[in-house]
């Protein structure tokens, strides 16, 4: 590597970003998050703040980011606006406290807003990578997101060379940035593992203030074991594909999968791979999650193109360890190619996600507690499921210790609508909806899906109701939250006086 570029410390990084810039930071999880340079930043928020200035910045990531970004620069209240996804529990108090304003996004559509000008001018763009030539081809670390183009339109480029990540991972990433409407063109991806694009990023060089350099692990909590729920809604999903392939409606050879992140869907992964009538199948998804390399391994998973390569420290050093055989089965690609819904159309990518609300139409609240404090955001669960060849929606079936139905007669916040939701899985069983009107819908996500502590209450709604294409009465539809709201627990609501107008 040659670094022919001024070598800053994180602090003189810092110190170049006025106070209201707008700053598009790398990271897609905490994969190749931008890590000491928005530490440095919060240090000196911190420092202004206590002298009586005012200092903030606009933040724009892929998606969520570690501590050491989203967390280190809400705690030093840094940020005046955030969009897209977010993970941070800080930074969650704080948007939901009115202090930082949050705009959600589809994912696929963050890069165009920026390069369409719709967020206004990118002053910096602060991105991890592992390597960087003199002409300013940058070698992203472990995710893509929309770094491409955040280095496209920022004013300036700030770089961290993080050493954790070896220079030979260039390669690994396919990086391809769409023309802009009248221009566009077809994005020529037709099977998963196509590459179209560049190993690097390509900045005027130019515009590179700065490098700093590092040598920090990427923050990636680990995954709580398995228990017997998340295993049971695995078990579901994997039996329910390998039926619609006994069907006919799923190729013999399958379809691509995305799967959604977290506790289920590392389950979901786990249980596919295990199951003896699910052929070796590829990913065309978003996040790469630790159950991927062990199915890579198992040869159970052929291919993975994804944004992100988000696995704890210890499979990481596992595949920079056997850097030649991961590098020939995954791809890191811009989110905007990842999660683009012509390429979710034309591979027929069966979707996994998860819901934190679904009503017993089939409607999907991803984002918000109770209508009202958003929990992180839509993420790529919009892009894929509105585009899916068929798109699931998985949860458990209780939370908050049985007190809360995830299944509702209404949600309490739309994020995927019944139009798009094709199948909901917990670990009760399958309501399959293609095909069935809302009164077909509403019995079949009771019986199927609900907890027995909800059944009755639940089709005692919609037997009470009864009238119109769907039964609905606004006066009863969000009893249950109400309920919750008043006792904390949304049990035993009756319909006594339910008036069904
Ligand atoms: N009402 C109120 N609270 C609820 C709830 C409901 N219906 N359902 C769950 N919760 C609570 C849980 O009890 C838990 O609370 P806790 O943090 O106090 O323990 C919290 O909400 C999160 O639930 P959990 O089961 O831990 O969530 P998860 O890790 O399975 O994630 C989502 C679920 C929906 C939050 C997450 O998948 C997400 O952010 N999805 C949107 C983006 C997306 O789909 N991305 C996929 C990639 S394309």
């Amino acid at each position: 590597m040659s670094l022919k570029f001024p070598i800053l410390t994180a602090d003189e990084a810092a110190a170049l970003i006025p106070h209201g810039s707008t700053v598009g930071f790398s990271g897609f999880t905490p994969a190749g998050a931008a890590k000491v340079i928005p530490t440095a930043i919060a240090a000196r928020a911190q420092m202004e703040h206590e002298a009586g200035r005012p200092y903030q910045i606009g933040v724009i990531t892929g998606a969520s980011a570690g501590p050491s970004l989203d967390g280190a620069l809400a705690k030093a209240k840094a940020i005046s606006w955030r969009t897209p996804y977010q993970s941070d529990p800080n930074l969650r108090k704080s948007i939901n406290a009115g202090e930082t304003r949050f705009f959600d996004m589809h994912l696929s559509m963050l890069p165009q807003a920026v390069r369409y000008g719709f967020l206004g001018p990118i002053d910096f763009a602060v991105v991890e990578a592992c390597d960087v030539t003199p002409d300013g081809g940058i070698v992203l670390s472990t995710s893509v997101g929309a770094s491409p183009t955040f280095c496209r339109c920022a004013k300036k480029v700030l770089i961290e060379i993080n050493r954790r990540h070896p220079a030979a991972l260039r390669g690994i990433h396919d990086i391809y940035e769409t023309e802009d409407p009248p221009h566009r063109r077809e994005i020529p991806i037709y099977t998963v593992s196509d590459r179209i694009g560049s190993e690097l990023v390509r900045v005027d060089p130019s515009k590179i203030v700065g490098i700093v350099e590092t040598e920090r692990d990427d923050e990636v909590g680990g995954f709580t074991e398995p228990d017997a729920v998340t295993n049971r809604i695995g078990h579901n999903v994997a039996e329910f594909l390998a039926a619609e392939i006994r069907a006919g409606r799923i190729p013999k050879s399958f379809l691509p999968i995305q799967s959604g992140v977290g506790n289920v869907a590392n389950a979901v992964l786990g249980a596919m791979g295990a199951h003896p009538d699910i052929p070796p199948f590829d990913m065309y998804s978003e996040v790469i999650q630790d159950s991927v390399i062990a199915l890579m391994r198992q040869e159970r998973l052929r291919f993975a193109s994804g944004t992100s390569l988000t696995v704890n420290s210890a499979l990481l050093k596992e595949v920079y360890d056997d850097l030649d055989f991961f590098k020939s089965r995954i791809l890191l690609r811009p989110q905007e190619i990842t999660n683009n819904p012509e390429i979710v159309r034309r591979l027929g990518i069966i979707s996994i996600n998860t819901a934190l609300e679904v009503d017993v139409f089939g409607n999907v609240n991803s984002t918000h507690v109770l209508g009202k404090n958003v929990m992180n955001g839509i993420g790529g669960s919009g892009d894929f499921t509105r585009n899916a060849y068929i798109s699931i929606f998985t949860c458990p079936s209780l939370a908050k210790e049985g007190r809360i139905s995830p299944i509702v007669p209404l949600v309490s916040h739309m994020d995927h609508s019944e139009h798009s939701v094709q199948v909901l899985i917990t670990e009760q069983g399958v309501a399959d909806l293609r095909g069935k009107d809302p009164h077909e819908r509403a019995r079949l996500v009771v019986q199927n899906c609900a907890h027995p502590d909800f059944r009755e209450q639940l089709s005692g709604y919609f037997q009470s109701v009864r009238q119109g294409h769907t039964p609905q009465t606004l006066s009863a539809a969000f009893a249950m939250h109400q309920k919750f709201l008043m006792t904390g627990d949304m049990r035993d609501v009756t319909w006594d006086d339910l008036i069904p107008i």
